[in-house]
C-alpha cells in the first residue's frame, strides 16, 4: 500500500533545502513538509541546550502534522539533538546528519581532508567520534565558518561578501595542499559554483545530502512506507518573515511553493 503521509524535515534555516532537493529526486512521489527555523539562525553559534529546544519543538509540530518519518537537515542540530529526539519518539524514523568524513577519508589521495562546518559542529563530542572512528591514517583540518550561513540566508550565494568570506575559510585548507574538502553544513552545498571558482579543480567536494536521501529511502522501504503515484507537493514554513524566506526561494528552491509562517 503506498503512504501518503507527509515525511518531515527541518534545519536552522535555508540550508536543509540542499538536502530537500536530493529527498525530492528520489523520491518524487513523497509529501514534503520543511521547517526553516530563520528566526533562530544560526544554531552554529547557539548552545547545545537552546538548539535541543527549538528542535524539540519542530519535530513536535511535524510528528503531530502525521509525518511518517523525520530529517534533521543540518549537521549542527543533529550533534545536539538528534539523540533526544530519538529517545523521545523511538518509534519514529529519524535521519541525522553528519560532516561526510569517512567519504572523504576514501576519497583523498594525498591524506590530507580540511572539513569546513560551523563551530557547533565541530567542537561536539559526536565530531570527535567521528574522527576518531573514519579518518584513520588521515590528516583532518578543521575550519569554522562564521558569517557564511548567514550570507547563504540572504540569498548572496556569490556577492563580494560571500566571496570574501569563503576564501578566507578556504585559505589555510588550500595551503596545507588538502585534496579534499568536507562541506559539514548543509548551507554550503548551495555555494559550489563559488567554490568551483575559488578551489583547484582537482580538489573533491564532499556533501551527505545524496546519502540522506538514500537513508531516508531504505527506512521508509524497510517500513512499507514509501509513496507511489504523482509527484507529491513541497509545503514550507518559516519561524522568520515569510516574505523573506519567500524573497531568496527563487535560487534555492527553483521549483517554487508556497511559504507559510511557524508560530
Ligand atoms: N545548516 C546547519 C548545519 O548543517 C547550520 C547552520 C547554522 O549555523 O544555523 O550545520
Amino acid at each position: 500500500m503506498a503512504d501518503e503521509a507527509p515525511i518531515g524535515v527541518f534545519d536552522s534555516g535555508v540550508g536543509g533545502l540542499s538536502v530537500l532537493a536530493e529527498i525530492r529526486q528520489l523520491l518524487p512521489a513523497e509529501t514534503l513538509h520543511y521547517v526553516a527555523d530563520c528566526g533562530h539562525i544560526p544554531y552554529g553559534e547557539k548552545t547545545p541546550a537552546f538548539i535541543r529546544e527549538r528542535c524539540q519543538l519542530i519535530a513536535a509540530r511535524l510528528h503531530a502534522q502525521g509525518a511518517k518519518a523525520l530529517v534533521v537537515a543540518c549537521n549542527t542540530a543533529t550533534v545536539a539533538a538528534v539523540a533526544d529526539l530519538r529517545e523521545r519518539y523511538p518509534q519514529w524514523p529519524i535521519v541525522g546528519m553528519e560532516p561526510a568524513v569517512k567519504p572523504a577519508a576514501a576519497a583523498t589521495r594525498n591524506g590530507r581532508v580540511g572539513v569546513l562546518a560551523t563551530t557547533g559542529t565541530l567542537q561536539s563530542a559526536k565530531f570527535a567520534a567521528l574522527l576518531d572512528r573514519f579518518a584513520l591514517g588521515v590528516q583532518v583540518l578543521t575550519q569554522p565558518c562564521p558569517g557564511l550561513v548567514e550570507q547563504v540566508e540572504r540569498g548572496d550565494l556569490h556577492g563580494p561578501e560571500t566571496r570574501r568570506l569563503l576564501q578566507g575559510f578556504l585559505e589555510p585548507l588550500l595551503a596545507a595542499e588538502c585534496d579534499t574538502l568536507i562541506l559539514g553544513c548543509t548551507h554550503y552545498p548551495f555555494l559550489r559554483p563559488l567554490l568551483a571558482e575559488l578551489v583547484p579543480p582537482e580538489v573533491i567536494l564532499v556533501d551527505t545530502g545524496a546519502a540522506v536521501a538514500r537513508r531516508l529511502q531504505s527506512l521508509l522501504a524497510v517500513a512499507g512506507r514509501l509513496a507511489s503515484g504523482p509527484a507529491g507537493p513541497t509545503r514550507i514554513w518559516t519561524s522568520g518573515p515569510p516574505t523573506e524566506l519567500s524573497a531568496v526561494l527563487p535560487q534555492l528552491w527553483p521549483a517554487g511553493a508556497e511559504v507559510k509562517a511557524f508560530v
